[in-house]
């Protein structure tokens, strides 16, 4: 299969298969009720019970060896979808709890599995630490110092996710500055929950080179120019947005509007089990609705690879393979 597909936000536990927690839950004797629906997938109501269930999900993960078993389960799939480059979020809250040395176990048994995979596959990982927004700006400060201890060739960069209306975005700036001055690279999700606003505070107050979604920019003429100008990257994520009852449908979607407008946007499935949603789906969705031909898609990837926080090596690796090759 070719691989010439680059998935910039994706969660390490939201991407986990059910089957995988299911069967770590039934090895461990951890009760999951009300985590899956009938047939097998994650059930929940709207984007703050997915949240519960989320983390509920995630609390089977209890040891290095469970994430490293993760993310050979997360980088199988990456590789079925045609991926050759994917990173992810992974939070020191739940490798670990902040312990800086727990961290570093964890890290690199995640490191390890994806040079096997790299090796196998192809598929290259790498990670960016992510502070949980609900957790609170003490907390992000803590996974801004464990973020800190591993930055380098696997751990690339440094990215808040979580309820994005628990707090004021300039609380957690100090965590973000921790990070920059680690030579981290940086991003937000922002503008999936809350509106122009929030993004414009996000930027002013965070720098990030990317946002975490971003895709409620669209509501603000003025800030849509100015993301343009600025070469700010948007890490969209459609299906997940149509899935949690943002947009109603794909045509809705204003990942077309943002790109038409000089916006630099990318995509990615952010939890693709939980939105009963994978790569290849996305792509089907996108090129139904906006009748995006394979040029399109070379070119998103493109600018995807272009925004990577990878080093520069293989950041020209990935461009390169990304190539039109003659035939
Ligand atoms: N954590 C996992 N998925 C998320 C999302 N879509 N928004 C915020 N935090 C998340
Ligand atoms: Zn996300």
């Amino acid at each position: 299969m070719t691989r010439d597909r680059i998935e910039l936000h994706l969660h390490l536990e939201g991407a986990a298969p059910p089957k995988f927690i299911a069967g770590l839950a039934a090895e461990k004797s951890i009760n999951l009720d009300g985590v899956f629906a009938e047939d097998g997938g994650y059930a929940f109501d709207g984007f703050a019970h997915f949240l519960e269930v989320y983390e509920a999900a995630t609390s089977v993960l209890k040891s290095p060896q469970d994430y490293a078993r993760l993310t050979q389960a997360v980088l199988e799939e990456q590789a079925a979808q045609g991926i050759l480059y994917t990173e992810v979020f992974v939070s020191p809250a739940f490798c670990g709890e902040y312990d800086l040395g727990a961290w570093a176990e964890y890290l690199a048994a995640m490191g390890e599995a994806a040079a096997k995979a790299e090796a196998q596959d192809g598929v290259i990982l790498r990670a960016i630490a992510t502070p949980v927004r609900h957790f609170g700006p003490d907390a992000a400060r803590e996974a801004a110092a464990c973020a800190r201890e591993s930055a380098g060739e696997f751990l690339v960069g440094f990215g808040m996710g979580g309820a994005e209306q628990a707090g004021r975005v300039e609380e957690f700036a100090y965590a973000f500055d921790m990070a920059r001055e680690a030579e981290l690279h940086l991003t937000c999700h922002a503008g999936e929950w809350a509106g122009p606003e929030a993004i414009r505070d996000t930027l002013k107050h965070l720098d990030v080179a990317r946002l975490g979604h971003g895709v409620r920019a669209v509501e603000d003429e003025a800030l849509v120019d100015d993301l343009a100008e600025r070469g700010t990257v948007l890490e969209l994520c459609p299906g997940s947005n149509i899935a949690l009852g943002l947009y109603p449908n794909w045509r809705a979607h204003p990942i077309e509007r943002l790109r038409a407008r000089g916006v630099k946007v990318t995509v990615s499935t952010d939890d693709p089990p939980f939105f009963r949603t994978s790569m290849s789906q996305e792509y089907a969705r996108l090129a139904e609705a906006f009748d995006w031909d394979d040029a399109e898609f070379a070119r998103l990837n493109r600018v995807a690879a272009e925004a990577a926080f990878c080093d520069e090596e293989t950041k020209s690796r990935l461009i390169k393979a990304l190539e039109p090759k003659d035939v």
